[in-house]
């Protein structure tokens, strides 16, 4: 089984990659990345040459269809540089990316039967209760992206069908991932590049925040395509209880014993940077009701036991 990944040298997809190739000897990978071929190898250094392509456009897929599309391509939100938002990035490399690399692989006759996007729980209202999946979106930045996002894709392939570029809409599932944790990369890694480091809390810690571990997330992807082929549509990675920032980053200084706790003042931020202030001082929560459907077991369900396992 070949599978096109998007975004598959960021943080989530490096994990997807080496988790599938873990698990099964018949999985192999063509990465579609605008890094050049030499940058992406030095990310996956221990894995054969022959279970790993490295492409830059869709184009060099050379008539061989993938049987599966794993669509995690999206500008960072979380940067420092530039100090201006670049909101326009952020769209466009979203749901402006997700419409040309659907038209494009369409077009060459190369879109597989399986898309596997990423979402964001960040769609739903800010709220401590916890979203299922059929909630509706909400208005804050962070649901417009995602929401215009998922958009993108349902609506360029219905796009597609109606002008007869392929005969019917793929399977199309969302994974809206909550706050992913693992230590080498997404929310957690800036708090632990150091033993002892402080840590800066956004806001007054009040927000309610779900999260998923990293070995959830690549089970879960990995279920999605060997253990429960009747699904598609939306699906939240969070697990059922969500924490504070408050309780989270308590884990965190205490077990990387930070040399102090503070709060970062909420007005500089909102001022500064107010997209950004919307992800970080926002409640962001979702219910896994797919997953409970599903009868999912997390392997993680507890924070600070799963923090013990990467600190
Ligand atoms: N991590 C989380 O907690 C979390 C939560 C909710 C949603 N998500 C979403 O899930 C996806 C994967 O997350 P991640 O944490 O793995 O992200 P990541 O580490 O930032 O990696 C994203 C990848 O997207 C590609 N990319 C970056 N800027 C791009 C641009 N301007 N145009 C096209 N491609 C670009 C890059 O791949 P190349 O350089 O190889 O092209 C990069 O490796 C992202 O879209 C993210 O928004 C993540």
């Amino acid at each position: 089984m070949n599978i096109l990944i998007t975004g598959g040298t960021g943080f989530i997809g490096r994990h997807l990659i080496s988790d599938f190739l873990s698990r099964s000897s018949d999985i192999s990978f063509t990465v579609l990345s605008r890094r050049k071929a030499p940058q992406v190898c030095r990310l996956f250094r221990n894995v054969p040459a022959d279970k790993l392509k490295i492409i830059n456009t869709a184009g060099e897929l050379q008539g061989r269809t993938p049987d599966i599309l794993i669509h995690l391509a999206g500008s960072p939100v979380f940067t420092m540089i530039p100090f201006f938002e670049n909101t326009a990035e952020l769209e466009s490399s979203r749901a402006g990316y997700t419409a040309g690399l659907f038209r494009s692989l369409a077009s060459a006759g190369m879109l597989p039967g399986t898309v596997i996007m990423a979402g964001s729980t960040g769609i739903y209202p800010p709220d401590e209760k916890p979203a299922p999946e059929e909630s509706a979106a909400g208005n804050t930045f962070p649901a417009r992206l995602a929401g215009s996002w998922e958009n993108a894709a349902t609506e360029t392939l219905e796009e597609l069908r109606n002008s007869g570029c392929i005969s019917e809409i793929p399977r199309l599932i969302t994974m809206r991932f909550s706050t992913v944790m693992g230590k080498d990369g997404g929310f957690l890694k800036p708090f632990i590049m150091t033993k002892r480091q402080p840590v800066i809390i956004p806001g007054n810690g009040n927000s309610m925040l779900s999260w998923i571990s990293i070995p959830d997330t690549a089970e879960i992807a990995w279920n999605l395509i060997r253990k429960w082929p009747d699904f598609s549509g939306k699906i939240n990675l969070a697990v059922p209880d969500p924490l504070s920032l408050n309780e989270i980053c308590r884990d965190i200084a205490d077990l990387n014993r930070a040399a102090f706790t503070a709060h970062l003042p909420e007005m500089p931020l909102k001022i500064l940077k107010p997209q950004t202030a919307a992800f970080l001082l926002l409640s962001n929560t979702a219910r896994p009701a797919a997953l409970a459907r599903l009868g999912y077991h997390f392997h993680y369900e507890n924070f600070r036991e799963f923090l013990k396992t990467v600190i």
